[in-house]
């Protein structure tokens, strides 16, 4: 079998846009939209239909349908073509009966439906955890049966648990076969979080991300990644998960924020309306090289400043990369400390990978100028050749 997600997977998710809407012709133009804007040869690589693919009911053989009408070609048939524009290709269900928009779910079926998607050619499954018990060892054992019946499907299929990280699964997803879990509640477009009604929940907003990721940072590594959610970069006030929006700062604070945390980058817009900008963030092969490297250990936030943050993370060439972040609403110096990013006191260079361009040294220490909700995202040190 292939090592799964030896870096955190890079895609599209159908959810955020197009919720039960969804159909064939939306995936497929999804897979050549990321061709079309050059970032499939950056290695977004993965499309998932999420939610509401399927009929109400199962076939005589108990075997999932494919909704009739949103999907009349079948599965099987879309993730042939989306194989031949060279993604992988995703689905979705719930470890319940039912997923979290009512439609089929897994639960009690788990080696007859990873059997039907290995044989229609899926590549990636995002199990979703709604309508089902909701203490640790329930959620253990559920995941557990679906990863279990993934092995066993005769094909390698990458495990995307979202029990929405209420149940600690940064301790236990490994071991129930998963290559990522979601780490946080929905991510909202929004800096603070959302109070969603109905049904009644707290949307989570960027501000808040940090204090999910870090205290997990320990946990993600290849093949087991913390997962902060879709990117809402791009959204612009639609889809499921709309809230005041970001400004264009926020927007590149929280990709620079999945970046470093080595979470999955699943774009979750209507890949058209992306700009120029936007396109030019998701783009950059250096920034993106943080996110994929080899050694794949996520940031660790090494200071808190006020509202300023110093996040650090080691990367396979020697250097370090590092994000300054500012959460509040006015400008802050920062320090950058040598020492809290694991590098000596002699001068090394720094490198802005935003601005693609050499930002002077860090000698011991340096006070650097945040703007409100900005994220640098720098790199710190002389890489060494392999
Ligand atoms: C949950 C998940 C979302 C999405 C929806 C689909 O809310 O967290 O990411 O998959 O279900 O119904």
């Amino acid at each position: 079998m292939a090592e799964l997600a030896p870096t955190p997977p890079l895609g599209w998710n159908s959810w955020n846009m197009w919720q039960g809407r969804v159909d064939q012709d939306k995936i497929l133009a999804a897979a050549k939209a990321l061709k079309r804007h050059g970032l499939r040869e950056l290695g977004y690589d993965t499309v998932v239909i999420d939610d509401c693919w399927s009929e109400p009911s199962r076939d005589s053989l108990g075997n999932l349908v494919p909704h009739k009408e949103r999907f009349k070609d079948g599965i099987a048939a879309l993730a042939k073509e989306v194989h031949s524009q060279g993604f992988k290709f995703g689905i979705y269900s719930c470890a319940a009966e039912k997923t979290c928009a009512s439609y089929l779910g897994s639960y009690g079926f788990e080696e007859q439906d990873a059997k039907l998607w290995a044989g229609w050619g899926v590549d990636y499954l995002k199990y979703d955890y709604c309508f089902a018990p909701t203490d640790q060892a329930t959620a253990i054992e559920r995941y557990t049966r679906m990863g279990d019946a993934l092995k066993k499907s005769g094909r390698d299929i990458v495990y995307s648990l979202c029990e929405w990280g209420g149940r600690a699964p940064h301790l236990w997803g490994r071991q129930a076969g998963g290559q990522l879990w979601r780490s946080t509640p929905d991510l909202f477009d929004s800096w603070v979080d959302v109070w969603v009604d109905p049904p009644g929940y707290y949307g989570m907003g960027v501000g808040s991300a940090f204090d999910y990721a870090a205290p997990i940072a320990p946990y993600g590594g290849p093949g087991g990644w913390n997962d902060l959610d879709m990117l809402v970069i791009g959204l612009k006030g639609k889809g499921a998960v709309h809230g005041g929006g970001l400004s264009q700062m926020g927007y590149r604070t929280h990709l620079t924020l999945w970046i470093l945390a080595c979470s999955p980058l699943m774009l979750g817009c209507d890949l058209d309306a992306l700009g120029a900008e936007e396109l030019d963030w998701l783009k950059n092969a250096e920034a993106l090289a943080v996110n994929q490297d080899p050694l794949g250990i996520p940031a660790c936030r090494v200071r808190q400043q006020g509202h300023g943050e110093v996040w650090a993370k080691p990367l396979k060439d020697g250097r370090v990369a590092v994000g300054l972040f500012n959460r509040g609403s006015m400008g802050l110096d920062i320090d950058l400390v040598a020492a809290e990013i694991g590098l000596l006191d002699k001068a090394q260079p720094v490198r802005d990978l935003w601005k693609r361009a050499e930002a002077g040294e860090l000698a011991g220490k340096r006070s650097v100028r945040v703007q409100p909700n900005e994220g640098l995202l720098w790199t710190v040190g002389e890489a060494k050749k392999a």
